[in-house]
């Protein structure tokens, strides 16, 4: 048995698996021997994802199609889940509004806490309550880089990633004594789905593949509680821990978010000074 398995069990569960960081952290999970189930809205792309994970690495997989922000998504999945042994559990589905405060549709705000927040914790605590009865475990808890600070134009969506962050630094103490680890998994710009307001063109930023991400977080889960990857932003979380007063980060990230998110801000401005000027 690979040391993998030995530490987490045979099954492990990642939600918003269809795309994204989430189909990586899927793949790469199977590729170390793992059972996975698949969880997310779209049952056509995890129904191909298992196809093509049960081929590529001879493991058994179960899909989950859920919207995880209804109750009963949530019951759906514990549903489907009660006959397994889930030993790893990656809280990674998420999603993002972006924009000025005041023109985000509070439903729509209020979404990003459910899926964000309620969502890992409802999971987490269930599923870690079995993980400690058996006596190891390993939960992953997605937050981002804009976690450590307030970032203005994606306020909302940076508070939901710095209670991620606490939440799992918490709970990695409690649980350790059980044999569970717990990670926070703070990337920077990843290649997804997430964000398609978001343009680079003409900026010297680049996005990190969702596959070197997740490479990252699998290698710190147990050796560490927040894995940061990749250079820049190792650059970024450093400086802004020790070098720097915490505002002078919100100015630097909310910079670097009116850049790449310009073409939304710009069409906004339009909007609400037309609507200034027919009032
Ligand atoms: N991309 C980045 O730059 C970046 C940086 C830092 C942190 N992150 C975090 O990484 C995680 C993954 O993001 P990503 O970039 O891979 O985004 P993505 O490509 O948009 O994937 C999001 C996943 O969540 C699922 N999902 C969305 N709403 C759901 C719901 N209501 N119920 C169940 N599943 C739902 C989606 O599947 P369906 O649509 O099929 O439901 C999809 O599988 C998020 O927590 C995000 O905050 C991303």
């Amino acid at each position: 048995m690979n040391e993998f398995i030995s530490k987490y069990g045979k099954w492990a569960l990642i939600t918003g698996a269809s795309k994204g960081i989430g189909l990586e952290f899927s793949r790469q999970i199977a590729a170390k021997g793992l059972n996975v189930v698949l969880v997310a809205r779209s049952e056509n792309s995890l129904g191909l994802l298992a196809s093509s994970i049960e081929n590529d690495y001879a493991v058994k997989t179960r899909v989950v199609a859920a919207d995880l922000t209804e109750a009963d998504g949530i019951v759906q999945l514990f549903e489907t889940t009660a006959d397994l042994d889930i030993g790893l559990l990656v809280n990674n589905a998420g999603r993002e509004d972006s924009g000025p405060f005041l023109q985000i549709p509070i439903d729509d705000a209020i979404k990003t806490i459910d899926l964000n927040i309620k969502v890992p914790l409802q999971l987490t605590q269930h599923f870690a309550a079995k993980m400690k009865a058996r006596g190891k475990g390993g939960i992953l808890i997605m937050s981002s880089i804009v976690a450590f600070q307030g970032v203005p134009n994606i306020a909302n969506y940076a508070a939901s990633k710095a209670w991620d962050l606490v939440f799992a630094e918490g709970i990695a103490t409690e649980l350790k004594p059980s044999g569970i680890d717990v990670l926070s998994v703070n990337p920077g710009f990843t290649k997804s789905e997430l964000s398609p307001d978001i343009n680079f063109e003409g900026l010297p930023i680049k996005p990190m593949s969702a596959d070197a991400v997740v490479k990252t977080a699998l290698e710190d889960l147990g050796r560490s509680r927040v894995s940061v990857p990749g250079r820049v932003n190792k650059f970024l979380y450093y400086s802004g821990k020790y070098l720097q007063p915490r505002r002078v980060n919100t100015a630097a990230f909310g910079g670097v978010f009116r850049r790449v998110l310009r073409n939304k801000l710009e069409g906004q401005d339009a909007v609400e000074s037309s609507q200034t000027s027919h009032s």
